[in-house]
């Protein structure tokens, strides 16, 4: 198959979809991979490595798009590549296509076959290519936070480990997910006083087992939360309800409960955010105080580390766009319930729940697209 690496063109967004180890993967089955010109600088990876690799690479985002089969991404497609997305090219990235009508609307016209990173989804319903970014936001969280709770950066001007003769920093994390679990470790790591919260007992259980002694598992509810947020420092939000807008468990009256300085990391601001009190920052301009508490709501925060960032999300597609690239994606998605999962348009085609349940639009049960789709390539 050929393959197409485009450059990401997304406001400051340094990913690529593809190193120079998965170009070597992809080459020793016998595909052809097409890199745009510099696509890797962002995350540390030269023009030369990827033609070491066995890449060719071609300058200009048209040439990509105008001669791969499957293209691979990182983030969505936006409004100047539309044109360029040829009819039944395989578009495998992130697309969050309940998010955007105008990005739904563009795939349908174009009639590309769109396989989402977002819902390829195991039999245990964890999604793998979500997983990454929610291990690097939850593990940068407690970084970011540690930051912001030094005193010239806003914060109550302690330090998370402590020393001895000193107390160390309370961290109190809502939700024990991937994010919370993330965080939890690394902040237990540099010494503080963990406080794990979730409203699911089996969760909560797993995580008194394997948590060292500096963390605690509290049942998640107002009265609990209320009370612990009187001592911390650090307030994570790491909470999910999948498909849902994230509730707020901390409202804006609760507050004025905390000490000044309390830093506030809201991860789950790309579902609404669960602080009343938070909206979307960038990394440019992270932080805003209301009420004498730091809030930390970055909504990509995988982005400030592309390097890390790319690793952690190349490690979990490569196997999948490999499948792609070996079988086709009639095949592969004919054998893998994983990767079906994944489909959301084709040819024109909402085949995908949930986009079709957000705008109110037409809806095709993929296993009929598969079926037409495998009898026209027979
Ligand atoms: N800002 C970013 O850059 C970024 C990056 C990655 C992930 N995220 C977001 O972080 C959030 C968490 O992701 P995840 O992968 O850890 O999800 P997850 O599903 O692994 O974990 C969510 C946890 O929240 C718990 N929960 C639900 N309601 C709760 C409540 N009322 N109180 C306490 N716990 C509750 C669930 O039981 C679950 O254990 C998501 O919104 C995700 O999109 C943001």
């Amino acid at each position: 198959m050929i393959i197409g690496v485009p450059k990401e063109i997304k406001n400051n967004e340094n990913r690529v979809a593809v190193t120079p180890a998965g170009v070597t993967e992809f080459r020793r089955y016998g595909h052809t991979v097409y890199v745009q010109a510099s696509a890797g600088q962002g995350s540390g990876f030269s023009d030369h490595e990827y033609i070491e690799a066995g890449a060719q690479l071609l300058d200009t985002i048209g040439e990509i798009y105008d001669i791969a089969e499957m293209i691979v991404k990182v983030k969505e497609p936006i409004a100047s590549e539309y044109p360029l997305i040829k009819e039944n090219q395989l578009l495998f990235t992130y697309f969050h296509f309940a998010s955007s009508e105008e990005l739904t609307h563009a795939m349908i016209e174009r009639k590309a076959v769109c396989l989402a990173y977002e819902t390829v989804e195991r039999a245990d319903r964890s999604l793998p290519l979500l997983v990454p970014m929610s291990e690097v936001a939850g593990r940068m969280a407690i970084q970011e936070g540690a930051k912001y709770l030094e005193k010239p950066m806003g914060g109550r001007g302690i330090l998370l480990g402590g020393v001895a003769g000193v107390k160390p920093a309370d961290v109190l994390v809502l939700g024990g997910g991937i994010v919370g679990t993330e965080a939890a470790k690394m902040a237990a790591g540099l010494g503080a006083h963990v406080t794990i919260m979730d409203i699911s007992l089996p969760r909560l259980r797993y995580l008194e087992d394997i948590m060292p002694a500096n963390v605690d598992t509290v049942m998640s509810n107002e009265y609990n939360i209320r009370r612990h947020i009187q001592h911390s420092d650090i307030i994570i939000g790491g909470v999910l309800i999948p498909g849902a807008k994230a509730p707020s468990l901390i409202t804006r009256d609760m507050l004025k409960l905390m000490r000044p300085g309390t830093v506030m990391v809201d991860v789950a601001i790309d579902q609404g955010g669960c602080f009343e009190t938070s909206h979307a920052t960038t990394h440019q301009d992270p932080t805003y105080v209301v009420d004498d508490v730091v809030h930390y709501c970055v909504a990509n925060m995988p982005g400030a580390v592309p390097y890390t960032s790319t690793l952690a999300l190349t490690n979990s597609t490569l196997p999948y766009a490999l499948q792609l690239a070996n079988l086709g994606w009639q095949l592969a998605c004919a054998r893998s319930e994983e990767l079906l999962k994944g489909l959301n348009i084709v040819n024109g085609k909402i085949v995908y729940q949930g986009v079709s349940d957000a705008f109110g639009l037409p809806y095709v049960p993929v296993q009929e697209v598969l079926d037409s789709s495998s009898s026209i390539n027979k």
